[in-house]
């Protein structure tokens, strides 16, 4: 089986001097697997995905895709970004068929693959619709199929529901673990809802931030599909959701300390009555 992807101590900072955006990362993905990375914004998350996708090179370490080198963006590691990046100008299925346009494939294959991954991601009905006459569920649908269609190994998913609303979240969720169920694909998957995370993953990894590194490990051994309502989810919710709160509390500390503040409140004497009383 395919789809192991590795991420081996890479580290990446984005111009010399600066911190390290992320720095000795080590991440495995075995094949099938479910992996989401969460942490507070700005820890590295959205880095360590383009560098999974071949869009980033490390400075440090390597990323391998089944023991091969990842060294640009590839059809066999697909990415379904937060803003779907759909042509607006074409229909959901000529979306969903570019991408086989584009590598030649017969008419009649694409018509029947167009047709599989729509059905998928249960959108058969919206095919011929413009991109602007879908709901941003459906968009991001949309986007999932088209990923799903060049048959990729590893999907790479970047905060993908997280301009949705609370119900049309919760029914992707049952959506991707079902499309995960029937194709086993691996899914490396970055989000900053703990919620998320707990529903979806296999193991979640908790980033400390500034510079990016791995806080945590948590694997969940809870078979899919998941519902919230359990008592074993609630309790992993709880202790993901205490490590990124920690780790926020930690990154405003040091952000806190980073910044100057004056040791004690200026002293404007006479000053603050002459401000004028105001309209
Ligand atoms: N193109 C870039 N040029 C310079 N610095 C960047 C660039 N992209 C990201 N960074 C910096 O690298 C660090 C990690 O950013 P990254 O986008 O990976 O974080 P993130 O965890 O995805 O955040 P968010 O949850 O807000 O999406 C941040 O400090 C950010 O400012
Ligand atoms: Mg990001």
């Amino acid at each position: 089986m395919t789809g192991k992807l590795e991420l081996i101590g890479v580290s990446k900072r984005y111009s010399v001097g600066e911190r390290w955006a992320v720095q000795d990362i080590t991440i495995r993905c075995a094949p099938g697997e479910f992996v989401v990375v969460v942490g507070p914004s700005g820890c590295g998350k959205s880095t360590l995905l383009n560098l999974a996708a071949g869009m980033l090179k490390p400075d440090q370490g390597r990323v391998l895709l089944d023991d091969r080198p990842v060294v640009s963006p590839g059809p066999e590691r697909a990415v379904v970004f937060q803003e779907h990046g759909l042509f607006p100008w074409m229909t959901a299925a000529q979306n969903v068929e570019f991408g086989l346009k584009m590598k030649g494939i017969a008419r009649s294959e694409r018509e029947d693959r167009v047709a599989e991954a729509l059905k998928m991601v249960h959108l058969s009905h919206s095919a011929n619709k413009l991109i602007h006459q879908l709901s941003g569920g459906m968009r991001q649908r949309v986007a999932i199929a088209r990923a799903l269609i060049l048959n990729p190994a590893v999907l790479l998913m970047d905060e993908p529901f997280a301009a949705l609303d609370a119900q049309t979240r919760t029914l992707m969720h049952e959506q991707l673990q079902e499309i995960w169920d029937a194709t086993k694909k691996t899914i490396f998957f970055v989000t900053h809802s703990v919620g998320e995370a707990v529903r979806l993953a296999d193991r979640v990894i908790v980033l400390h931030a500034h510079p990016g590194r791995v806080r945590r490990e948590i694997r969940i051994d809870l078979p899919h599909p998941r519902q919230f309502d359990s008592r074993d989810i609630a309790e992993i919710v709880r202790i993901v959701r205490t490590e990124i709160e920690d780790e926020v509390n930690r990154v405003n500390k040091e952000l806190a300390d980073e910044f100057w503040k004056p040791r004690k409140p200026a002293d404007l004497g006479q000053l603050a009555g002459d401000m004028g009383s105001g309209i």
